[in-house]
């Protein structure tokens, strides 16, 4: 196979991984706490925002907020209480579970590849 079909055939997988019903509760959560009015979110509709960074390559991201290595558990712990994680952030605690911030980890991890 060409390297472009390899390429379409994983996004085709990865984009099946984390489809269906989680894919429309993540969004129904940013769209509830207004992720996407603070921050640019592909896949998203409606998220623009230009006041946090943009959540476009959260897959190949080094660190979260620039402070915690990026992993599942510490993205989710950073979406649920920011100031837990960096007093000085300036990102709110928007008031989601523990729960529901590991459900918009996977998805940022998800839509947020980095092309
Ligand atoms: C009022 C604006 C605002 C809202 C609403 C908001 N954020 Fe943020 N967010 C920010 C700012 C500002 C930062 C940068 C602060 C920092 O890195 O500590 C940030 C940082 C982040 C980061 C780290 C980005 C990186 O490059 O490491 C993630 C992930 C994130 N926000 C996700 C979310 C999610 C998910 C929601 C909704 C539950 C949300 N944000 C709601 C303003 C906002």
């Amino acid at each position: 196979m060409k390297p472009l079909l390899v390429l379409l055939a994983l996004g085709v997988l990865l984009g099946c991984e984390f489809g269906g019903k989680d894919r429309e509760a993540a969004r129904t959560l940013l769209a509830q706490h207004g992720c996407g009015t603070c921050h640019v979110i592909p896949d998203t509709p409606g998220a623009n925002g230009r006041t946090g960074p943009p959540l476009t390559a959260m897959a190949r991201q080094a660190y979260v907020a620039g402070v915690l290595p990026n992993t599942r558990e510490a993205l989710a712990r950073f979406i649920a209480d920011p100031q837990a994680v960096d007093p000085r952030s300036a990102m709110p605690d928007v008031g989601i579970t523990p729960d529901e911030a590991r459900l918009l980890a996977d998805y940022l991890y998800a839509v947020g590849s980095g092309s």
